[in-house]
């Protein structure tokens, strides 16, 4: 019931549009009550042997009013329909960008603990789900209109014959319900399993270079066939139970009108009941049937919708984890340094991840984190833009604690290039603009030549038009390095992390990355991860850590005779080099 208000609350700002659609679902159900009362004169005068010149008037007449309530009906139909769909469709859109926006918010902590698939298949299937369940509310307003309407003319007609169909629907209604809720568990069930499908097709999708590395193929492709089977037998199961509801409730339809046949045959034949009424009857009884069965289907949309919403709104209610402080201020340029004050950090609690980290860096110095792999480097970073919060004590930019600073203020000041380069299906000059269309091109193309990657560019098919693929799969591991640090040269920003920004490349490519990063670095303040020798040698302060600590800071030549562990990284990558 919650889930229903819910959705209904999105339906709010459209109630006009609503209401109107529900004033034709009237008008169309009163129509189709009506035009019952039309069989009684047809039968009883209209094919009245007797009196023929007044049977043709009559027939007439009533093909007159037909035509006029069917095009009336017709009309009130379009109408509504029309309404209906366009209300659930501005319904879905609104949802589906309030989802999306939502998910844009979370913060990263969210996408490490949820699968991508999940996600996705939250925002396509999921909120398709809800558009039928906002149709199906709508569906069951029109429905029981229907059905109240041909209600009242099957009593008003006759109500001791009503009485006793009332009496054979409610036997018929009972296993339909029955079936329904049969129904709405299976129809969970292979909602989960379609999930399931979607979760495994992306990963086998999105990882395909390492499936086909490790010819996998054929695993992947029995992982998927095996829920695409489990997915088969439920919707079987369904299947099973749809396909006998039909025949059943039809026969325990015919059985109850057989009931009605007799009843009525014999009041006929005693001459309480003409042949019109009864024929009006026994039709607007049979109209009665229609509407049960399509709120059976109603029902059974209803349920397998409830169940997608419930998950959308579990999505919805997802916290933002990290997010700006209600008086939140825009952070001036940096001016002064960075400081990290006994900051402590967990992902997981109680597993620490980062403990009591001191540190300082000042404007215009580059300050290399070395350690080895898991030692919390990345972690270290990733704080000072927040793409986390820090458990205990303080990071401040120029002495001001940064979460009083709006979050995109401080982003706006930080670049980052990883190891990852993260590449959207776009032209070179988009990606490298990312989100500001209306930068100049030869803004673009100067920070593609600080980034020496002018050269690739011009000559790639379309230059800098050229779409570069879903995460840049058509370049190198090279050129797309050099595409991001073009990116970050464009920002502009004053302080810049490079997080093993060469570390996935070949000597050659490594050269002219670096070079680009050297130009990058030149008058900004950089943080710098594990990083080639010659930089973190020339690097004004060079942070030792290790599982989560600072095991010492100094210059390179100190470091060498006071931290054995630092000697050992030196040596290793000498070796490697
Ligand atoms: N999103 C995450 N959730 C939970 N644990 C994480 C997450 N990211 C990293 N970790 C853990 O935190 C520790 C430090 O990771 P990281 O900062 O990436 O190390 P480094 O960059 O030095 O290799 C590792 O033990 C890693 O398993
Ligand atoms: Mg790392």
């Amino acid at each position: 019931m919650e889930i229903l208000k819910r959705i209904l609350s999105f339906a709010k700002p459209y109630r006009t549009r609503l209401l109107t659609a529900v004033f034709f679902m009237a008008v169309v159900a009163a129509c189709g009550g009506a035009s019952m009362y039309l069989l009684k004169p047809l039968f009883d005068d209209g094919f009245n042997k007797a009196n023929p010149q007044n049977a043709f008037e009559t027939i007439k007449n009533i093909a007159f009013m037909l035509v006029g309530l069917y095009f009336i009906k017709g009309v009130s139909f379009y109408i509504k329909d029309y309404l209906l769909n366009n209300t659930g469709q501005r319904i879905i859109m609104d949802i589906r960008n309030i989802v999306y926006d939502h998910v844009q918010n979370l913060s990263l902590g969210y996408f490490s603990r949820n699968k991508t698939g999940q996600i996705l298949s939250r925002i396509t299937n999921d909120v398709v789900n809800m558009q039928n369940a906002v149709m199906s509310i709508t569906g069951i307003v029109g429905e029981s209109m229907n059905f109240f309407g041909f209600l009242i003319v099957v009593f008003l007609m006759n109500w001791k014959l009503a009485s006793l169909a009332i009496i054979g629907i409610l036997i018929v209604v009972y296993p339909i319900y029955s079936f329904g809720r049969r129904l709405r568990y299976i129809s969970v069930d292979s909602q989960n399993k379609i999930g399931e499908i979607t979760s495994i097709a992306h990963e086998g999708i999105s990882n395909i270079r390492i499936v086909k590395a490790f010819a996998m193929e054929e695993y992947e492709h029995k992982k998927l066939a095996q829920a695409n089977r489990s997915f088969f037998d439920t919707f079987m199961k369904a299947v099973r139970i749809t396909a006998m509801s039909q025949p059943i409730n039809e026969f325990i339809g015919i059985f109850a009108i057989s009931i009605l046949l007799m009843v009525g045959g014999y009041q006929i034949s005693n001459g309480t009941l003409s042949t019109g009424e009864f024929v009006a009857f026994a039709a607007a009884l049979m109209m009665l049937f229609n509407p049960i069965r399509n709120l059976n289907g109603v029902n059974i949309q209803i349920q397998q919708a409830l169940s997608s919403a419930e998950r959308v709104f579990q999505l919805l209610d997802s916290p933002q984890e990290v997010k700006d402080e209600s008086q939140a201020v825009v952070m001036p340029s940096f001016e002064k340094e960075i400081s990290y004050k006994n900051v402590n950090f967990e992902y997981i609690k109680e597993r620490p991840v980062l403990k009591n980290i001191n540190m300082t860096v000042k404007k215009g110095e580059i300050v290399a984190i070395v350690g080895p792999s898991g030692s919390g480097k990345s972690t270290l970073a990733d704080l000072l833009p927040r793409f986390y919060d820090i458990n205990s004590g303080v990071i401040e930019i120029d002495n001001i604690d940064i979460k009083i600073f709006k979050m995109s203020s401080i982003r706006n000041q930080i670049g980052i290039v990883t190891q990852e380069t993260i590449l959207f299906n776009d032209t070179i000059k988009g990606n490298i603009a990312y989100g500001r269309q209306d930068i100049p091109l030869t803004q673009v193309e100067n920070a593609a030549k600080a980034a020496n990657a002018h050269d690739f560019i011009i000559k790639s098919q379309h230059g800098y038009d050229t779409l570069i693929g879903e995460r840049g799969v058509k370049l190198s591991g090279g050129e797309r390095q050099r595409l991001s640090i073009a990116r970050a040269i464009l920002k502009n920003p004053p302080i810049l992390v490079l997080d093993e920004a060469t570390s996935a490349l070949d000597t050659e490519s490594e050269k002219l990355v670096q070079d680009a990063l050297e130009k990058l670095m030149k008058s900004r303040t950089t943080i710098v991860i594990a990083h080639r020798l010659s930089t973190i040698i020339r690097a004004d302060k060079i942070v030792v850590l290790d599982k989560g600590e600072i095991k010492a800071v100094g210059k390179h030549e100190e470091l060498l005779t006071e931290s054995p562990l630092y000697k050992k990284l030196y040596e290793m990558q000498f070796e490697a080099k």
